[in-house]
């Protein structure tokens, strides 16, 4: 039972964070307990979230524990590179959009899943290397990021990168070969384009302190010695009969670099441990001050993608079992900490700063995301005291330098000394107001660009 104090800051802490659930917290009686999980994580100001699949939306039974239970819904496919770029430069949105409609209308959070991994990438890029990849790959991630601006708590920026085994080192990939760089060179272009999500990078059989979840640690550590822009790490605890000795401690390691650390695709397969099992991971991030929330893949067993392992909080009727009741009870019981309010962290690089046009006519700021040999460019077109009904933009490339590609706007030439005209549908921009497109190239990029009203 909880005791008034706690009772009291977990009250606090709901309003601390804003948590706006479905279900409240019963205070009758002796039953101080919440009787959901989103409820009863937001005591301590954390969330508890389902990874959910926009086919499944019109299942009545699958939605209402959705709406009833969780505080924060992850994508279990529609955000991945093959969902959201089926052919290059061809965005889809759609079945994302659905998830962040449902996620909003519930008032949750919505985990960003996954931005670059190396599975499920669409054909076309699973057929390019080296700096054309590297390209593609950032230029995935600053337009699905673009898009979500705003709205994103969380985005995976980069999935799975390091290899099983004892090596502690990177995995084999077609984005590795482009270069040990390639995660910073996403995380910056994340960072460029929604500077209010967190950014994590998310693994498997990282849950206890091993070799591999050592290189993520690492890596984690290096990023943050050299300002490279990450907030978070998921611990995906896909976990079988067992959880390892040292969950927590390695939950805490992880934490003390100062990123928090989130649980993100928890499921356990069924057997004499599950429920147990479930409710020491619940009690190692509540015992986390920097852990932020929970997330289970998946509702009820039939949604799981571990094929007859029933592994989840729901059975296939959607009736709760036991392993959710003593989440609920852990959630309940509560822990010793409530998560820091993380340090702001620094935005990308600003665009270079061009002051508003004092007259009529317009200003370009050019901000790049760089790597060895190769750079996004994203272009802020601001108009000047009087409308704008069509735009050219102008830079200067160094020698050797050339656009590969460019959007939200069509380009004259490649190298040299290039212009980018409107297209149709941002050729108009109030006064005052701004539009954005973006390009990519070989080379060094243009430091400064001009901008005509035409
Ligand atoms: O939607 C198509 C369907 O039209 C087609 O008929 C069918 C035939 O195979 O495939 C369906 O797509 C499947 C998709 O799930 C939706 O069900 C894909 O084949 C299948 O590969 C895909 O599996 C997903 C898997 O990631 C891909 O590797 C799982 O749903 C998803 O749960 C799983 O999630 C991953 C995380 O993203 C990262 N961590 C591990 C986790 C579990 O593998």
């Amino acid at each position: 039972m909880l005791n008034s104090r706690r009772a009291r800051s977990g009250l606090l802490a709901m309003v601390a964070t804003g948590a706006v659930l479905a279900t409240s917290v019963a205070l009758s009686g002796n039953a101080d307990a919440a009787t959901t999980l989103g409820a009863s994580a937001a005591q301590s100001g954390r969330y508890f979230g389902a990874a959910i699949a926009a086919g499944k939306l019109g299942d009545a039974t699958y939605t209402r524990i959705l709406n009833t239970e969780f505080s924060a819904v992850t994508p279990e496919n529609e955000m991945k590179w093959d969902a959201t770029e089926p052919s290059q430069g061809r965005f889809t949105y759609t079945n994302g959009d659905r998830i962040l409609q449902q996620g909003q209308s519930m008032g949750a959070k919505v985990r960003g899943h996954a931005l670059l991994w190396h599975q499920q990438q669409p054909s076309w890029a699973q057929s390019l290397s080296g700096s054309a990849l590297r390209s593609a790959a950032i230029n995935h991630v600053t337009q699905v990021a673009t898009h979500y601006k705003g709205k994103i708590y969380a985005w995976d920026v980069v999935n799975e990168a390091f290899a099983d085994g004892g090596s502690g080192g990177r995995r084999d990939s077609n984005l590795q070969r482009t270069g040990n760089d390639w995660i910073e060179a996403a995380f910056r272009a994340a960072r460029a384009a929604d500077p209010a999500a967190k950014l994590c990078y998310n693994d498997y059989n990282t849950d206890g302190v091993n070799a591999k979840s050592t290189g993520v640690y690492n890596m984690v550590r290096d990023f943050k010695s050299r300002g490279v822009p990450i907030d978070c790490v998921g611990f995906q605890s896909h976990l079988g009969t067992s959880i390892p000795g040292d969950y927590q401690a390695n939950l805490q390691r992880f934490a003390d670099l100062g990123v928090d650390v989130q649980i993100t695709e928890l499921d356990v397969a069924q057997g004499g441990n599950q429920a147990n099992i479930y409710a020491s991971v619940t009690k190692a991030c509540l015992a986390v001050s920097r852990c932020t929330g929970i997330t289970v893949w998946g509702i009820r067993d039939s949604d799981s993608w571990r094929t007859g392992e029933n592994p989840l909080l729901f059975d296939n009727s959607g009736n709760k079992k036991a392993a959710y009741t003593s989440v609920l009870n852990a959630l309940n019981a509560g822990g010793t900490t409530t998560p820091t309010t993380p340090p702001t962290t620094p935005p990308g690089t600003p665009p270079s700063s061009t002051p508003p046009p004092s007259g009529a006519g317009c200003t370009a700021a050019v901000s790049l995301n760089s790597w060895d040999g190769g750079y996004v460019a994203t272009v802020r077109v601001t108009a000047g005291s009087s409308a704008l009904s069509g735009w050219t933009v102008s830079v200067t490339l160094p020698s050797g330098g050339a656009i590969t590609g460019a959007w939200s706007a069509t380009n004259s030439g490649t190298s040299g000394t290039v212009g980018f005209r409107n297209v149709d549908y941002n050729g108009n921009v109030a006064a005052g107001a701004s539009t954005e497109f973006g390009f990519q190239g070989t080379g060094g990029g243009p430091g400064t660009a001009t901008c005509q009203a035409s």
